[in-house]
């Protein structure tokens, strides 16, 4: 497995990752899924203010990638950021955003940022379990603030004070 920097070349497997969420769980709190042009504009926006997108790459395939940008727009939240990190289900529980996130929590920790912030649907157990492995502890909880399949959402605020 290879951790590197995303390439326009990863997009189109990350717009399927991402569209999957999008489509099958409540990940990501969008129901209309994207086309390559948001995924261009993404990246592009992401690494023009000097925030790291990553992908994993097994096998010559891209597995998975992950990213931060800041937490919430006002300056003085510059030093705080929220993630990301999505793996393709068939490469999951192979370790992959163990690595996402190793690294990404690396680039952060070089790039002076203070604290990471999850945000997580309250029954991602998945997440939640990566999460508290790499030493995020749950600072929040909000019930029924979103909604998605005709269902309430609860979100965790997960956070790493680096
Ligand atoms: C959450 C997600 C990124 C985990 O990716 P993964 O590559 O399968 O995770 P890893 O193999 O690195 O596992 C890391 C840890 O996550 C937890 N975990 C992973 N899969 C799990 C599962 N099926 N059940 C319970 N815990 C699980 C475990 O703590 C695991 O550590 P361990 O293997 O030492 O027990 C992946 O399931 C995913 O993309 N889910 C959909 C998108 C999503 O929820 N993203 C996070 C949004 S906040």
């Amino acid at each position: 497995m290879l951790i590197r920097d995303t390439i326009t070349e990863d997009l189109p497997a990350i717009l399927d990752i991402h569209n999957d969420a999008i489509r099958n769980t409540t990940a990501i709190w969008d129901e209309t899924e994207v086309g390559l042009d948001e995924r261009m504009d993404w990246l592009a926006g992401r690494l023009t203010a000097g925030y790291p997108v990553l992908t994993a790459v097994v096998d010559g395939s891209v597995a998975g990638y992950a990213s931060y940008a800041q937490w919430r727009p006002k300056s003085g939240y510059r030093l705080t950021v929220e993630h990301s990190v999505y793996v393709s289900d068939e490469f999951h529980r192979r370790g992959i955003a163990t690595a996402l996130l190793t690294e990404l929590i690396e680039r952060a920790r070089t790039a002076g940022i203070h604290a990471l912030v999850g945000v997580i649907e309250s029954r991602n157990t998945t997440s939640i379990a990566l999460h508290e492995k790499f030493g995020f502890v749950t600072v929040g909880q909000m019930p029924e603030v979103g909604i998605k399949f005709d269902e309430w959402l609860d979100l965790t605020l997960m956070q790493l004070t680096l």
